[in-house]
C-alpha cells in the first residue's frame, strides 16, 4: 500500500475487532484513503462501502474492496503485469513534469511509468483488471519515489529506493465484494442505505489530500493538467470544487457534526488525534447528539515521519527542531450502551480514556 498521511495501519486490527464485536455484517468506511480499513472489514466477512473524494482512492477501492479475490485468475493478472512491464519506456507527462521539472522519480522510472500508464488504457481500458493494474502501478511508483510521503516537495538527492527499477507487483486482493464510491462524505451519508457500522477518519487539519497526493490524482485521471510551483501541483488545486470542508478550521466542525448526525449506522466510530482542529470533547458531543451513548478509546501512536525530518530548508540549512515523536489517536464510539461495553471489552478496557467514559 502507498505511504499515506493519517493512514490507520496501526489501528486496523482494533477497528476490525470493534466491527466484529458490534456484530457488523455491513459497514461504511467514510474517508477510506488507502482503503486499508475497508480491506480489514472484507477480510472479516463484513461487506463495506469505501467512500473518499480522491480519484486514486476510488481505484484502490475498486481493486481491494469491489473485486472479490475468488473471482480473479492470478495467472491472468501476472500475465498482464508482465506484458505491461515489457513495454518500451516512453517519456511523456510523468517524465517531463514529475522527473525533469520536479523530481519525484528518476527519469528512467518516469519513462516506464508513462509507458505502463498509457498501456493500461490502450490494452486493458475495458478490462475488469484495469483497477488492479492501476493499483499495481501506483504502488510500484510509490516504492521508487523521492519524497518523505507527501507530494508537496521532493528530496534534494535521490534516495536509494528511487534508483531501483520500477517493479509491478500484483495487489493482494481481499475476499467478498463491497463497493467503492467517489463522493463527499457529508453528502453521501444523506442518501446511503443503513449499515451496521460506520467508521469516519476525516482529515485532521489544513493539509489537503488533493495537493499532498496530486501525482497519484494525475496518474489516475491521466489528464496531463497544467501545473504550478516547484511541486508542479495541478492548477485545479486552486478551484473551490477540489477543496474539502474537512480541511478548514472554519468549516470542519459543522461538516463533521452533520456527517456524524446523519450517518445511518447502529454503531459509529470516529478517529481523531490530539493535533487536529476538533477536540475530543467536541467529538464526544457530536456522538451524543445522535442520541446514543458515547465512549472514547485512546491509543499512543508514532507520528508521521515527515514531522521528524522536515526541519531543513531547501538549501539544507537546519531551520527548526524535530516535532514530537508520538501522539494520541482517539476513537470516539457512539451506540447503545450494551453494544459499546462489548466493543470496549473487545479491545481492552485499558484503552478507555478516563475523562470521557461518558453516558448520556
Ligand atoms: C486521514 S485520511 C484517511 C486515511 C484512511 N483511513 C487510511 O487508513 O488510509 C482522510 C481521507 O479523507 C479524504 N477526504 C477529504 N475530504 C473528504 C470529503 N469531504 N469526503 C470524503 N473524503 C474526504 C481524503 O482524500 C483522505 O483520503
Amino acid at each position: 500500500m502507498i505511504k499515506y498521511l493519517g493512514s490507520k495501519r496501526a489501528l486496523v486490527g482494533v477497528l476490525g475487532d470493534l466491527a466484529d464485536a458490534a456484530g457488523a455484517r455491513t459497514a461504511v468506511d467514510l474517508f477510506t484513503g488507502t482503503t486499508r480499513v475497508a480491506q480489514e472489514f472484507c477480510r472479516r466477512g463484513i461487506e463495506p462501502t469505501a467512500v473518499d473524494l480522491a480519484s486514486y482512492s476510488l481505484i484502490f477501492g475498486q481493486c481491494y474492496v469491489e473485486t472479490d479475490a475468488a473471482a480473479v485468475d492470478p495467472a491472468e493478472v501476472a500475465d498482464a503485469l508482465v506484458r505491461l512491464a515489457a513495454l518500451a519506456p516512453r517519456p511523456g507527462y510523468v517524465t517531463r513534469v514529475f522527473c525533469e521539472q520536479a523530481r519525484y522519480f528518476h527519469p528512467e522510472n518516469g519513462a516506464r511509468i508513462d509507458a505502463v500508464r498509457d498501456g493500461i488504457d490502450r490494452l486493458y481500458g475495458d478490462s475488469p483488471l484495469r483497477p488492479l493494474l492501476l493499483t499495481a502501478l501506483l504502488e510500484a511508483a510509490d516504492r521508487v519515489d523521492a519524497t518523505v510521503g507527501v507530494q508537496m516537495a521532493y528530496l534534494k538527492a535521490y534516495p536509494p529506493r528511487a534508483l531501483r527499477p520500477l517493479e509491478l507487483r500484483a495487489p493482494v486482493l481481499t475476499p467478498g465484494s463491497g463497493r467503492a464510491v467517489q463522493a463527499d462524505a457529508r453528502a453521501y451519508v444523506r442518501s446511503m442505505a443503513p449499515v451496521d457500522f460506520a467508521y469516519l477518519d476525516p482529515p485532521y487539519n489544513q493539509h489537503r489530500y488533493f495537493t499532498n497526493y496530486h501525482v497519484w490524482e494525475t496518474l489516475v485521471r491521466w489528464d496531463a493538467p497544467a501545473h504550478y510551483g516547484i511541486a508542479c501541483k495541478r492548477v485545479d488545486a486552486r478551484d473551490d470544487d477540489t477543496r474539502s470542508a474537512f480541511n478548514s478550521r472554519r468549516t470542519i466542525h459543522e461538516a463533521l457534526a452533520e456527517t456524524i448526525a446523519a450517518v445511518p449506522a447502529r454503531v459509529v466510530v470516529a478517529s481523531f488525534n490530539d493535533e487536529g482542529y476538533v477536540g475530543v470533547d467536541e467529538l464526544v458531543g457530536m456522538g451524543a447528539a445522535r442520541g446514543q451513548d458515547v465512549r472514547v478509546l485512546a491509543f499512543d501512536s508514532r507520528r508521521y515521519i515527515g514531522s521528524l525530518i522536515g526541519i531543513h530548508s531547501p538549501a539544507g540549512v537546519k531551520v527548526g527542531v524535530p516535532g514530537r515523536r508520538r501522539n494520541t489517536e482517539y476513537l470516539v464510539l457512539a451506540g447503545r450502551a450494551d453494544t459499546l461495553d462489548a466493543l470496549v471489552a473487545a479491545v481492552g478496557s485499558g484503552h478507555l480514556h478516563s475523562e470521557a467514559a461518558l453516558s448520556r
